[in-house]
């Protein structure tokens, strides 16, 4: 597929994108509110992790990151500028509860409730996550998702944010990326809490799957109207090459990222052949965890950078395969994400299909009030084609989201990355519309009148 950052479908007729398609651009809480101590906010296992020397590149953390707590209105008039339907964003949990049980925080909780009403105001819809990796520190002490008891914390922290906020979300989700949280966080080490322990990470995904379940069970006797999922990060797994030990490699780390979440969550319980592999560090499981971890989707999220490819010689090198890459090192490959939806549309009963997040880190240099930021536009482009492609094949994609609204504190890799389709000033604070936020926004204005014009059209024409 060409990268072009032209790409505006037309005419009406050819746009693969239904008329109630979500458009949308997202954030994380930890990554962009700062306000770290403000009004009664607790620490969280992040503010820690800042704090272990060499964990994060450029020895940042985010205390202040983009100051939206306070910014939060000129912010979601940003938002609202672009023409999107909906932002999505976190609730730092331990702003609204700090000790991750117990005690609420009215003035965090008075901070979301402000955010919500004022996206609605805006016309926008709040896209609502409980849990994008920032966990109460108080919880971490006692072990964190390696503790079976924060499964029961969780399900109380949502159904708390739900009572308060539940009629105004447009959708709700539990968790972010619970692969990254256990594996990352408790298996290599390089997120927080920063463990190496694989028998705590298979532990820790286990309950982060549990509490989603549960959570959902709760949500929905106590009557939230809200749509309610979850989000993962998953990429198509291809083997580096035709021998047979990378075939093999290419399914186990398949098996690990996407069935170990995909399975249970629609009802299958953990994949043999990972419950095998893992041996000893497989997690514990109780008699029904997992029909409570297999409750129906209103929707799933799927957050998509690029592919995976799977050596069993080791790592797979990207700089190798010749294919550009982003300033993460990933590799720039949009057609993976129509691979992945067909395949997740092809062996499960998918329910509506959001990208939750797609998006790209590029070198961008602020001149005369103008970030050029041409590959980034290209790759958002690229990528929405690629969902377009899956509609095409009958995927029911819902929705697409860009990561990010803004540049922002990118975990282990601090300031140094940029994400934003518009540009921060940390020094200032400054917002600069990058070049991709003007293309995104035109897009949307395109996609706008053809929704106008698909419904105008009659049916059978
Ligand atoms: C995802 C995270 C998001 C952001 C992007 C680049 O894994 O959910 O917070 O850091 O990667």
């Amino acid at each position: 597929m060409p990268l072009s950052p032209t790409m505006t479908p037309s005419p009406a007729t050819d746009n693969p994108f239904p008329p109630h398609f979500v458009w949308g651009v997202a954030t994380s809480a930890f990554q962009i509110e700062g306000a770290a101590t403000a009004d009664g906010k607790g620490p969280s296992n992040w503010d820690s992790f800042c704090r272990v020397p060499g964990a994060i590149a450029d020895g940042s953390h985010g205390d202040i990151a983009c100051d939206h707590y306070h910014r939060w209105p000129a912010d979601l008039d940003l938002v609202a500028g672009l023409g999107v339907d909906a932002y999505r964003f976190s609730v730092s949990w331990p702003r609204v509860q700090p000790q991750g049980s117990g005690a609420w925080n009215e003035a965090g909780l008075d901070f979301y409730e402000r955010l919500v009403d004022g996206l609605l105001q805006r016309g926008v819809q709040p896209y609502l996550t409980l849990h994008h990796w920032d966990l109460p520190q108080a919880l971490q002490d006692r072990g964190g998702w390696a503790h079976r008891d924060t499964v029961h914390h969780f399900v109380e922290y949502a159904r708390g944010i739900a009572r308060r906020l539940g009629d105004r979300l447009a959708s709700l989700t539990t968790h972010n990326e619970p692969w990254v949280m256990a594996t990352l966080g408790y298996e290599t080490g390089l997120f927080a809490p920063g463990l190496k322990d694989r028998r705590a990470a298979t532990q820790a995904a286990h309950h982060l799957l549990l509490s989603h379940g549960l959570a959902l069970q709760a949500l929905r006797a106590d009557g939230c109207r809200s749509p309610l999922g979850v989000v993962l990060n998953l990429s198509p797994v291809q083997p580096a090459s035709d021998a047979q030990a990378d075939i093999d490699q290419a399914r186990l780390d398949d098996g690990r990222l996407l069935r170990w979440y995909m399975d249970p969550l629609f009802g299958r319980g953990y994949p043999t052949d990972i419950l095998a592999h893992l041996g000893a560090d497989a997690p514990q499981v109780q008699a029904d965890d997992l029909r409570h971890i297999g409750q129906p989707l209103d929707f799933l999220g799927v957050n998509y950078y690029t592919r995976s490819v799977a050596s069993a010689s080791g790592p797979w090198d990207a700089a190798q395969s010749g294919l550009p890459l982003t300033d993460m090192g990933w590799e720039i490959y949009p057609q993976g994400l129509t691979e992945l939806l067909l395949r997740l549309h092809r062996d499960y009963p998918v329910p509506p299909l959001f990208v939750t997040e797609n998006g790209g880190a590029f070198p961008d240099t602020l001149s005369a009030g103008r970030v050029h930021d041409t590959a980034r536009s290209a790759y958002i482009a690229a990528h929405i084609a690629a969902v377009g492609e899956a509609l095409r094949h009958g995927v029911p994609m819902a929705g697409y989201m860009v990561w990010s609204l803004l540049d922002n504190f990118e975990w282990a890799s601090g300031y140094a990355k940029r994400f934003g389709i518009v540009h921060v000033d940390y020094a200032t604070q400054q917002r600069t519309l990058k070049d991709s936020a003007l293309w995104y926004r035109d897009f949307l204005a395109s996609q706008c009148a053809l929704r106008a014009a698909q419904a105008a059209t009659p049916p059978g024409v």
